[in-house]
């Protein structure tokens, strides 16, 4: 236990010469297991954050949603999968592993009514037998549909969990150990890695497994730590807690008077937001790893993702970079003192 593990408040990216006239010179375009992407942004697979019009919504902002698993009845979920196929959106949508079979036949049943482009293999703990055994019989299957379905499996977030993924067959592996911000995991268990490290680490598998995609996973809460996660060497950046509360997002909008937020009295509307962790199981083995709460309603997400990708632009500028792929190559970082957060943030009253 010698090397320190750090997160995203402990590190900058240092600015470095650029040549770069105009930030519209720089692209946020990113290859994502054969979509192209204008934004490297998945909006997490979770019930609160991705339905089907969030997933249209992405889409149609050039970045892409991952519908989550926890549909009222298999019929919505099916419903949500066809309306979205109508529209020639490439679905992907998310899987357990607690059953097995179940799940492969699920993929099946999509498959025999729609063109299904990727699943997501959902778990807590993504090193896991189960996890290889679920990946082994869709990329080692005999039928095509099957064996050619992009996968991405996690979480993980070393790089023995992230090699264990890459040899069972994963495309993709989605880093994140109690990173989220409804996730009670390293409290509850006191199991974790500090987002920016887990990522670091985890992207080295590329020097092994180049073709192998990293989606760094929970955690953000702004431009910056999406810049910093891609500087680590994410490929993508997937957000829940950023999404969540927009107008796309599932879930009706909360007016709860009893929410007193005298300082913006516009702030008086809420939506749910949730961990998904052992959520829908009633098994007594398995405690909670995340909570429920409101979160301010934001409106619609098209400001939002042009925040990022503002910041985006303006972070690859400091350091010369006119692609992502330049970024993570140029892009070094400096660890800061815990006064250095105090620095960084603004000490002005805003009005
Ligand atoms: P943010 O920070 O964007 O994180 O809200 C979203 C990610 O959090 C993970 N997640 C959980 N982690 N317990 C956990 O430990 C949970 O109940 C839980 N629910 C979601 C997940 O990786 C998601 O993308």
């Amino acid at each position: 236990m010698n090397e320190q593990y750090l997160t995203f408040d402990d590190i900058l990216i240092a600015p470095d010469y650029s040549d770069i006239e105009s930030r519209q010179d720089i692209s946020t375009g990113q290859e994502f297991l054969g979509i192209t992407l204008g934004l490297p942004i998945l909006s997490a697979n979770m019930d609160f954050v991705t339905g089907a019009e969030m997933a249209e919504t992405m889409h149609n902002l050039g970045a892409l949603g991952i519908l989550h698993r926890f549909w009222p009845s298999e019929e919505t979920y099916l419903t949500a999968i066809e309306n979205l196929h109508q529209l020639n959106i490439s679905v992907w949508i998310s899987i357990g592993i607690r059953d097995i079979k179940a799940s492969l036949e699920f993929i099946k049943r999509v498959q025999s009514r729609v063109a299904l482009y990727g699943v997501c293999i959902d778990v807590a703990h993504g090193h896991h037998a189960k996890v290889a055994e679920l990946l082994e019989s869709i990329k080692g299957s005999p039928t095509e549909s099957l064996s050619n379905l992009k996968v991405i499996a996690g979480n993980v977030a070393t790089i023995e969990g992230s090699v264990f993924l890459c040899e069972s067959g994963a495309d993709a592996i989605k880093v994140g150990i109690g990173a989220g911000s409804v996730c009670t995991t390293r409290t509850v268990a006191g199991v974790g890695v500090p987002q920016f490290s887990a990522v670091l680490e985890c992207a080295t598998v590329k020097e092994e497994y180049p073709q192998m995609v990293v989606i760094a996973d929970g955690g953000i809460r702004c431009s910056g730590d999406i810049a910093k996660a891609l500087a680590a060497g994410a490929d993508v950046v997937m957000v829940g807690h950023m999404l969540a509360g927009t107008d796309e997002a599932p879930g009706e909008i909360v007016d709860d008077e009893i929410i007193y937020t005298w300082s913006d009295p516009n702030r008086l509307k809420y939506k749910r937001y949730r961990g998904q962790a052992s959520f829908g199981t009633n098994d007594s083995h398995y405690v909670k790893e995340g909570i429920e709460g409101l979160v301010p309603y934001k409106g619609p997400v098209a400001p939002i993702l042009a925040d990022i990708q503002a910041g985006l632009r303006s972070s690859m500028s400091y350091v010369g970079a006119r692609t992502l792929a330049e970024f993570r190559e140029k892009a070094k970082f400096i660890q800061v003192s815990s006064h250095t957060l105090m620095e960084n943030n603004t000490r002005v009253k805003e009005r």
